[in-house]
């Protein structure tokens, strides 16, 4: 695993990433999607498992899912596993909000 830090504080990664908005962000040479709901932080890869649509352009729920913006598939944010739909789960990362930005764990 590499970590990787978005931000300086936890207040500026909080501006950055508005409550249930998707944004794409680039940490390494990867690009990831980092979402929120209140101060909890989801990192998720960037296409759609099953047929590679841009799941920036998707929406969060309540229910800490993603849902796709082309089938609406929707998976869970903590383990990538698909509730609506019929493919390979999401891969997520871990992404820990702390006072010096947010950590986001990816696999080397
Ligand atoms: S491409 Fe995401 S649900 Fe089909």
């Amino acid at each position: 695993m590499k970590t990787f830090t978005l931000g300086n504080s936890d207040q500026q990664v909080l501006e950055l990433i508005p409550d249930k908005r998707i944004k794409l962000v680039s940490v390494g040479s990867n690009q990831v999607c980092v979402s929120r709901i209140g101060k909890k932080f989801y990192a998720f890869q960037k296409l759609c498992p099953h047929r590679m649509a841009s799941l920036n352009e998707g929406f969060v729920t309540n229910f800490e899912e993603v849902v796709c913006p082309l089938h609406q598939y929707r998976f869970d944010l903590n383990t990538g596993e698909v509730r609506a739909g019929s493919c390979e789960s999401l891969l997520v990362y871990k992404a820990e909000l702390t006072s010096s930005g947010l950590l986001i764990q990816l696999p080397q």
